[in-house]
């Protein structure tokens, strides 16, 4: 017999590429992937939180790093948000995950962007969070939200 939850939430998977300073794809695919869910029937929380994260990670990269990629999986029990991208790579992560810390330069500032509030964003966001990163190479972020969990 046919399990409900298999029938109803199918697993998708959402790619985009994130050219250099393609400052536009962060907002764009966080708003496909928010019909994508809305369209699921999934929990407007959860949807909020999702498109959170998308835009700040795909951010990330069009602004830190040089090009990469974005991947959203939507399964029956979690939604995972993963950015892989070629760059320089976060030298200390600890101190980029605290509110305020930011390396942006200038013009970037100049854009509104820099306030160093990207990375606290996610990890609020998130129920679990693992960033990998090699200083000259890149960095991969992956961030998990459950469906059917309470979030803190
Ligand atoms: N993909 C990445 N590659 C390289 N460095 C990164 C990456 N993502 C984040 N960082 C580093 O971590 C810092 C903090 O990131 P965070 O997203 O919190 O702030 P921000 O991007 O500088 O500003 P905001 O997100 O508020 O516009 C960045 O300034 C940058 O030094
Ligand atoms: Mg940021």
């Amino acid at each position: 017999m046919l399990n409900n939850s298999f029938r109803f939430t199918p697993h998708i998977t959402l790619e985009f590429k994130i050219e250099e300073k393609d400052f536009f794809i962060a907002s764009e695919s966080a708003s496909r992937i928010k019909k994508t869910l809305q369209q699921l029937g999934i929990k407007q929380d959860i949807i909020k939180r999702t498109a959170i994260i998308i835009y700040e990670a795909a951010m990330n990269v069009a602004i830190h790093a040089i090009h990469g990629a974005l991947k959203v999986y939507v399964d029956p029990e979690v939604i995972s948000v993963v950015t892989e991208d070629v760059g320089p790579g976060i030298e200390n992560v600890e101190l980029a995950m605290k509110e305020g810390y930011s390396t942006a330069p200038q013009e970037i500032r100049e854009m509104g962007f820099g306030a160093g509030m990207g990375l606290p964003n996610i990890k609020q966001c998130s129920d679990e969070l693992v960033i990998d990163t090699k200083i000259g190479e890149g960095t991969t972020l992956k961030a998990k939200i459950y469906l059917n969990k309470n979030h803190e």
